[in-house]
């Protein structure tokens, strides 16, 4: 599956999903700029946060109530936004858009 990140400038990055990848992971893994994870994924840290386009909301994992907190702390939350190492791709996400926020915690 393929997922596509656009860094805050409109740079885009796509990249192809190894099983059993975090968004946030496979975005290290690829060396996209404006994901951090500092927390190495146990939602922690916030520096991973990304805008995925209400389209596919239907198809991500619920919002754990640790995820709900950690975002309220994020610059410029919106109701797209997500943490990107509660997400884990499967084959159903394939085509899905992250946008990577100006700047991360
Ligand atoms: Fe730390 Fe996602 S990597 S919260």
């Amino acid at each position: 599956p393929l997922v596509t990140y656009i860094e805050f400038d409109g740079t885009p990055h796509r990249v192809e999903a190894a099983p059993d990848r975090t968004l946030m992971q496979l975005a290290i893994d690829h060396g996209v700029p404006g994901i951090l994870g500092d927390c190495g994924g146990s939602c922690s840290c916030a520096t991973c946060h990304g805008y995925i386009d209400a389209e596919w909301g239907p198809k991500l994992p619920a919002i754990s109530e640790t995820e709900a907190f950690m975002l309220e702390g994020v610059p410029e939350p919106r109701p797209t936004s997500r943490l990107c190492c509660q997400i884990r791709m499967t084959a159903a996400l394939d085509g899905i858009v992250v946008h990577l926020p100006a700047e991360q915690v």
